[in-house]
């Protein structure tokens, strides 16, 4: 028998300590909740991406009444970059949720297929998405990458 302790780094830095960038990304990402079509939670999600030209691409979930047939907020932006710009890389990622007239208190985690998608995204690039989720208490959770947050996952090399 053998055990194998698996370890993930977040970073939390409150709002203020984040780059100018970082900063513009969350804010975009708080933004983009106010499109979500959640009719059905009433949780609005936001997702911004940062592409390698500088350029921030937004996306919100998209629910729908038949529920499988709705999209998270995240894979409704990388879907929209990737269709859009498929030479740009997404070097960053930042999530809100906003629920009940406020953002969430605690932060916002992707789903377990935006987490594939996205670790789709950073074998494609072959570039790491640095993830930042954002909490009311403006506080910004930082993991360098989605791997970083999927440990023993999927991938293509499993197809090789
Ligand atoms: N949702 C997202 O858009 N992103 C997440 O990371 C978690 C959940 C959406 C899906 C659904 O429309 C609503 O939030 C409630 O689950």
């Amino acid at each position: 028998m053998k055990q194998i302790n698996l370890t993930t780094k977040i970073t939390v830095y409150s709002y203020d300590e984040c780059t100018e960038i970082e900063k513009n990304l969350i804010d975009a990402a708080k933004h983009a909740t106010s499109n979500a079509y959640a009719p059905y939670s009433h949780f609005h999600v936001g997702a911004a991406l940062l592409l390698e030209n500088g350029e921030i691409i937004t996306g919100n979930n998209q629910e729908n009444a038949a529920f499988p047939s709705g999209l998270c907020a995240e894979r409704t932006a990388v879907f929209y970059a990737n269709s859009q710009y498929p030479d740009q890389k997404i070097v960053a990622m930042a999530v809100a949720a906003f629920y009940n007239g406020e953002f969430t208190e605690d932060l916002i985690s992707p789903c377990g297929s935006c987490r594939q998608v996205l670790l789709e995204v950073e074998s494609r690039y072959n570039s790491p998405v640095k993830i930042l989720l954002y909490n009311r208490k403006n506080e910004v959770y930082c993991a360098e990458s989605m791997s970083s947050l999927m440990p023993l996952s999927f991938t293509s090399k499993a197809l090789e």
